[in-house]
């Protein structure tokens, strides 16, 4: 025994002595400045690693049990390994930004196509995140035939019941057990005076297609949340007329969890009272309340949503190319703190979700005004944190 054990002292003597002679010869071979170069190297890789990523902290850490912190993602996002850790790493939520929309899944009758909602769900499932489905009905990104003849003609109320019933069904249906909740029928208020917007499936179906959305979504999978989203229904003019709708939807005996306000904010408008204002009108009428699609819009607009603007007025409007100066990123900071200490006030606010990951995502890079340099999110384009994330943070621990 006392051997054997000799013998095993003297091998790890002998293994270790050929590492050190074979670190030697290295050594002999390696300059000190190009041992200073592989430092450098490792220096930087290690900053640019997950690991120096972790120091940032985690939103969806920070959050804990108190609030879902989304982000609207696409497909093609995953395929680059750095863009999904960031995902994962900061968020326990995920919405498709366009990959569950109508017509995305069902492009021509009958033909469904789930195959990149389908990565996403899965990218969802395997870093356990809640996947919240947008959006079962809109007016945009949704295939003419839905509510309409080849000529443009609305389709009779039967046929476009039917399809309305077939899309939910087969989408909701699909998504069983994997979507927390829909966002069943997407800005269907209009901006003027009227209740309704003008839309494809009003025309077809009259101005019970909402309420029909409802139903049909709860039959197909009685279990999962139904929302209704909208832009500016927290807002004073629209606020009114939102309520009616999800009540008139509560009071017809459906299934309606909550609303949806999207979000989308610009440095000062709307100010925090009106949107208390609006989260507080919800909450008294008895419905949860999710921001679904936040982003403060930090570029100057020179008229209303969608203003047509030409390319020499474009130049002028597009004034931070190379970066955001200090002074905005602040401003930026404590916008989204005022947004947060707002919402985390109401305990009916179970969820925020911000519409993209990094600014390079943003839709806001394309509107009102098309190829802007657009700074809305908290991680700038390189996937760095900006000053709005450690406000967010702050107001989360406090
Ligand atoms: O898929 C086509 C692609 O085939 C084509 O090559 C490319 C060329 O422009 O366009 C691609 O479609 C674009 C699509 O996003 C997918 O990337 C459309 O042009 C573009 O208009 C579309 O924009 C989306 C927009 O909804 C559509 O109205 C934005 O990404 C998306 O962020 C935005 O999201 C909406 C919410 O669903 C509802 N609330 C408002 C929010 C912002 O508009």
């Amino acid at each position: 025994m006392a051997q054997k054990a000799k013998r095993r002292v003297e091998q790890r003597w002998m293994d270790s002595t050929s590492g050190v002679s074979v670190v030697n010869a290295v050594m002999e071979r390696v300059s000190q400045m190009q041992l200073f170069q592989l430092c450098l190297l490792l220096l930087g890789t290690f900053v640019c690693s997950g690991l120096a990523r972790g120091e940032i902290p985690a939103l969806r850490e920070e959050s804990g049990e108190r609030l879902m912190i989304g982000t609207a993602i696409m497909s093609s996002q995953l395929d680059d390994p750095a863009r999904a850790a960031l995902i994962a790493s900061q968020f326990n939520c995920v919405t498709a930004e366009n990959e569950m929309k109508p017509d995305a899944l069902q492009p021509t009758p009958g033909h469904f196509t789930f195959e990149r909602a389908d990565r996403i769900v899965a990218f969802a499932e395997a870093h356990q995140m809640k996947v919240a489905g947008h959006t079962l009905l809109w007016h945009h990104q949704s295939p003419a035939w839905l509510f309409q003849e080849p000529g443009g003609k609305p389709l009779s109320r039967e046929i476009a019941l039917n399809n309305l019933k077939a899309h939910i069904t087969g989408v909701v249906r699909h998504f069983k057990g994997k979507v927390k909740s829909w966002d069943v029928v997407n800005e269907a208020i209009s901006d003027g005076p009227e209740g309704l917007r003008d839309t494809p499936a009003l025309r077809a179906i009259g101005d019970d297609y909402v309420l029909k959305a409802f139903e049909f979504a709860h039959e197909a999978d009685p279990d999962v949340e139904l929302i209704y989203n909208d832009y500016n229904i927290e807002c004073d003019y629209k606020r009114d007329r939102a309520i009616k709708l999800v009540t008139r939807i509560r009071a017809a005996g459906l299934r309606i969890d909550g609303v949806g306000i999207q979000g989308h904010y610009r440095l000062e408008h709307p100010n925090a009272d009106e949107i208390r204002r609006g989260i507080q009108a919800y909450v008294d009428a008895g419905f949860k309340v999710m921001i679904t699609e936040l982003d403060v819009d930090p570029l100057p607009r020179k008229g209303g949503e969608g203003a047509d603007l030409s390319a020499s007025e474009r130049e002028g409007l597009d004034p931070f190319r190379d970066g955001l100066p200090v002074e905005v990123q602040t401003q930026l900071a404590q916008r989204y703190e005022e947004l947060f200490k707002l919402f985390l006030a109401f305990p009916q606010v179970s969820r925020v979700t911000f519409w993209g990951v990094t600014d390079a995502d943003s839709w806001l890079n394309n509107f009102p005004v098309k190829g802007r340099t657009n700074h809305p999110l908290l991680f700038d384009r390189q996937g760095n944190s900006k000053p709005a994330l450690q406000s967010v943070v702050n107001v989360l621990r406090n």
